[in-house]
């Protein structure tokens, strides 16, 4: 079971803050005190805060133009974003995170877009869409803690190097519980790859509906960017990759239905939609990736 792991060095915030020493185990309940004890901190507008114009780059996306179709539509997304509101040190985390590392910046903008639309799939007026968008925003947090390289490779990575990545969980999830409290963001940070129990890292119990909309939304943001073991998969592309892992119960079916709707221009009933296994997207001719397999057991 990997449920845990031994932090092999400090944890910092943007300011160079002491988070958490080296040695330090994060593990759920580890989380869960560093929330509880977390101190209340003032709360900034997206409006106010750096990332205010960023809010429009998924709609200029060709590659989600069938999701953001209409005005209203785009209201709406832009709303939850403009709702957001988080200590100014995450601001200044994000925007950090946009210089050193844009690709996981545009990453958590259109994971953010993207989940708020399936939950208008689902809802027409959702509640905490606010809290959602801010999770979504956030969930990969941990990412930003790996060294460099590893956010630029494009093969396979050794048993020590996939231990590192699938790391990041836990580690956004207890960087995020220190900063914000309890909030969503911490559960989608620390359950976004858990792909229904096949993923990383062990979670006691399935996350709510929510929480897997932004996990389908991350994956599907994650496909339709290009890599560097890869060109993007366009929108159907990557549906047709989350309807195999549907059927391979890697991933919840009525989350994906609910991408599936946002992308067929949100008619009718989500729960009738049926995956079959025909395909009707592109995907690049070349793909060196190889899934991040969750390590068998935790190293503490
Ligand atoms: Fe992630």
């Amino acid at each position: 079971m990997f449920d845990r792991l031994n932090l092999t060095e400090d944890l910092l915030d943007c300011r160079g803050g002491l988070v958490a020493r080296r040695g330090t185990v994060l593990s759920a309940e580890a989380i869960a005190e560093a929330a509880r004890k977390a101190p209340s901190r003032p709360r900034v507008a997206l409006e106010d805060g750096p990332l205010v114009d960023d809010v429009e780059l998924p709609f200029a996306d060709r590659a989600y133009r069938h999701l953001f179709q209409g005005e209203g539509i785009r209201d709406a997304v832009r709303n939850a974003f403009r709702a957001i509101r988080l200590p100014e040190i995450l601001w200044e985390k994000l925007a950090a995170t946009r210089r050193a590392a844009p690709h996981l910046h545009v990453h958590a903008l259109v994971t953010t877009a993207v989940s708020v639309r399936m939950l208008l799939s689902a809802v027409s007026s959702p509640r905490g869409v606010a809290d959602l968008a801010a999770a979504a925003l956030l969930h990969d947090l941990g990412m930003c803690h790996l060294p460099p390289r590893l956010l630029r490779h494009s093969e396979g990575l050794d048993s020590d190097d996939a231990v590192r990545v699938a790391s990041h969980p836990l580690v956004g999830a207890f960087l995020l519980a220190a900063l914000l409290g309890p909030h969503p963001a911490v559960v989608a940070a620390r359950a976004h790859h858990w792909r229904c129990g096949q993923g990383y890292p062990t979670l006691e119990k399935a996350p709510s509906r929510s929480i897997e909309v932004i996990s389908v939304a991350s994956a599907f943001a994650a496909l339709t960017q290009p890599r560097p073991f890869r060109a993007p998969y366009d929108a159907r592309g990557a549906l047709d990759v989350l309807a195999r892992e549907v059927i391979a119960q890697q991933a919840d079916a009525n989350t994906v239905k609910l991408l599936a709707h946002a992308l067929r221009g949100g008619g009718g009933d989500p729960r009738t939609i049926r995956f079959g296994r025909e395909r009707e997207g592109h995907g690049p001719e070349v793909h060196r990736y190889v899934h991040v397999s969750a390590p068998s057991r935790s190293p503490v």
